[in-house]
């Protein structure tokens, strides 16, 4: 939500920042813009659309100066304008701000910056109270960074924030509450970014601030200060993450690569946590069994597709650990009044660690006294840093919006946390327990069978491009598996598309078929398989289109559905991990077929980092 970079060193700042931007494009993409000290003023750009449009600008008209600040959008408050777009100046352009997250007392600020001090407002954001502000203490301070120390302490909310002035040439100001920054240095050079993507071809120094801190930079001298002005003493992270592993690697869309990475990935996240016994080991989890007989609950809180891996993961745990679970969204549960003590759990799941509902779940859940335990793709993200228990999927960057290889890792990490729970409860035996560890193993080999018949499902993608809507029915874990399809479909091909526990399809929704919708319906697990035929059977009568997905051998389905997907046998349990592979690819070629823009969503951004 938000990308920002800032640059001060040696380097022509718009070129670096440009660069930068276009690896944080994935967490916003309506707007651009970049603001550069050329010594005598500041060269401010600022365009709506992708960021494609603002480098041609730049281009065209070359930006000079080593000092820089940058910004792509994810619209909260104000329309994708030019205006609206970020870096926001103070009225006598002397100050430019960038800013990722959203300022809550804007309204208020925006009040007395208008009646006490007659500034005039330019855009709708919420961000551009920061500009006025810092310019103000400014005027009155003669110091860049005391007047942005006085500013953060009259901000609410969240923001990630760069701050630079015109006649502060060799001089930037960094600020983070509740929004991600991390500052690289290197020999007379610092660069910010919400994240590390944007500043590892630079320097893999990295500093990753925690919410409540300004980093100043002047002239090659770094200096980090809470917000009372105190010095931090703090010490950077050598960063060791291939910059191969952020780009396209050959395929044409980041979403491709990831769905084919799935093997990989799925076999790194399993492999690291195994000792030399072929046992589970837990390494940043410290859960013992005593602190397992105590807990009476565990929930599982996340949002989009990262709930969805929790949806499979309360199955899991359910029947391994025979511990009640309740999974839910983070945005609902947070304000649901919740009842969480200390003997509870909280297993939170999220890709990013960033996202703002997830963390807010964190905070409060923490502070009634529960135990967090969170699942997470970025080290040193938020979430993992502020958890007491972190489980890393070894998913690599995830690029594309839509959350492909993710959603697989984080089902396979819920099931490993399972297993161990499980084992040191006592409630499997050490032989079930040796068995899902092999056939965790093997899963890697048959995702790529499944990945293997792309063409099969680029021909039943061609079905659904003409489709308003799509449906998707499944049963037990299925039916979360289901919900996982829809969105998939939904987010980038903007196809209408609904996921229903099969049985309840007689209870309403089934009003919806017409001739030819098409229904995916996913009928994976032995027990219920029969029960998903006649499901099939029923929306068939009525005019369905239906793609079936199912395991090798159960040729009845090919009698009653139009088209079958199918997948190696597996373990119940684990066959979720197979099935849903063919979903990500037929949403893929849906997009791909309609001509949408595949990675990069309308409407979506990829880190959600405001409420
Ligand atoms: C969908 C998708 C989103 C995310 C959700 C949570 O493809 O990617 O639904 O799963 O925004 O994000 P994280 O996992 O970063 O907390």
């Amino acid at each position: 939500m938000c990308g920002i970079v800032g640059y001060l060193g040696n380097k022509n700042a718009s070129e670096v920042i440009l660069n930068g931007l276009s690896k944080l494009e994935y967490r916003g993409y309506d707007s651009a813009g970049i603001a550069v000290n050329t010594g005598s003023c500041l060269d401010i750009r600022k365009k709506s659309g992708r960021l494609a449009i603002l480098a041609d600008d730049v281009t065209k008209i070359k930006m000079d100066g080593t000092l820089g600040i940058g910004h792509t959008r994810w619209a909260t408050h104000g329309e994708p304008t030019d205006v609206n777009a970020h870096p926001h100046f103070s009225e006598n352009k002397e100050i430019a701000i960038v800013h990722n997250g959203i300022i809550e007392n804007y309204l208020e600020l925006k009040e007395e910056l208008t009646h006490k001090y007659g500034v005039k407002f330019l855009t709708q954001t919420d961000s551009e109270v920061v500009a006025h502000l810092v310019d103000k203490f400014y005027k009155e301070e003669k110091d860049l960074l005391e007047a942005v120390k006085n500013t953060v302490k009259k901000l609410r909310g969240a923001f990630a924030l760069l701050i630079i002035a015109k006649d502060r040439p060799d001089e930037i100001v960094a600020v983070r509450q509740d929004s991600p920054l991390v500052a690289g240095v290197a020999e007379g050079e610092v660069v910010f970014a919400s994240d590390v993507s944007a500043i590892l071809e630079y320097t893999r120094d990295i500093f990753y601030l925690d919410n409540g801190e300004i980093f100043y930079s002047k002239a090659g001298k770094n200096q980090i200060f809470d917000f009372d002005g105190n010095k931090i003493d703090k010490e950077s992270v050598y960063v060791d993450l291939s910059l191969e592993a952020a780009s396209k690697g050959g395929y044409d869309y980041f979403m491709e690569k990831e769905i084919y990475e799935q093997p990989r990935v799925i076999a790194e996240t399993i492999e690291r946590r195994l000792d030399e016994n072929g046992d589970i080991k837990l390494d940043n989890i410290y859960i013992s069994k005593e602190d397992l007989d105590n807990i009476n609950k565990i929930y599982i809180i996340a949002c989009g597709t990262a709930y969805h891996a929790g949806l499979l993961g309360k199955y899991a745990i359910e029947k391994l650990v025979k511990v009640p679970v309740i999974a839910d969204i983070a945005s609902e549960f947070r304000y649901s009044d919740p009842m969480i003590d200390k003997n509870t759990l909280v297993i939170l799941v999220s890709q990013s660690g960033e996202t703002a509902d997830t963390l807010s779940v964190l905070r409060e859940a923490e502070q009634k006294g529960a135990r967090v335990l969170s699942i997470t793709n970025v080290v040193g993200s938020s979430i993992a840093r502020e958890s007491h228990d972190v489980f890393y999927t070894w998913a690599g960057p995830e690029i594309s919006v839509a959350s492909t290889k993710a959603y697989t890792t984080q089902i396979v990490s819920l099931y490993m946390i399972a297993l161990d729970f499980a084992i040191k409860k006592g409630t499997i035996t050490k032989e079930y327990y040796r068995d899902m560890i092999d056939k965790l193993r093997g899963v890697s080999k048959k995702v790529e069978k499944v990945l293997d018949k792309k063409d099969e499902y680029r021909e039943i993608a061609k079905k659904f491009i003409k489709s308003q809507s799509a449906f998707y029915i499944g049963r037990g874990v299925d039916s979360g598996l289901a919900m996982e399809g829809a969105l998939k479909l939904k987010e980038i091909s903007y196809v209408h598309a609904e996921a229903f526990s099969a049985g309840e399809l007689k209870h309403g929704p089934i009003a919806l078929l017409e001739e030819g919708t098409p229904v995916i319906a996913i009928a994976t697990q032995s027990k219920l398989f029969e029960k998903m035929v006649s499901n099939i059977q029923e929306v068939k009568a009525r005019g369905a289109y239906v793609v079936a997905i199912a395991q090798e051998g159960n040729d009845l389905v090919s009698k009653t559905a139009n088209d079958v997907i199918f997948v190696p046998q597996e373990d119940d349990l684990i066959v979720p991990i197979l099935a849903v592979v063919p979903m990500q690819l037929i949403a893929f070629y849906v997009s791909v077929l309609r001509g949408l823009d595949v990675d990069k969503p309308r409407n979506l951004a990829k880190s959600v980092t405001v409420e």
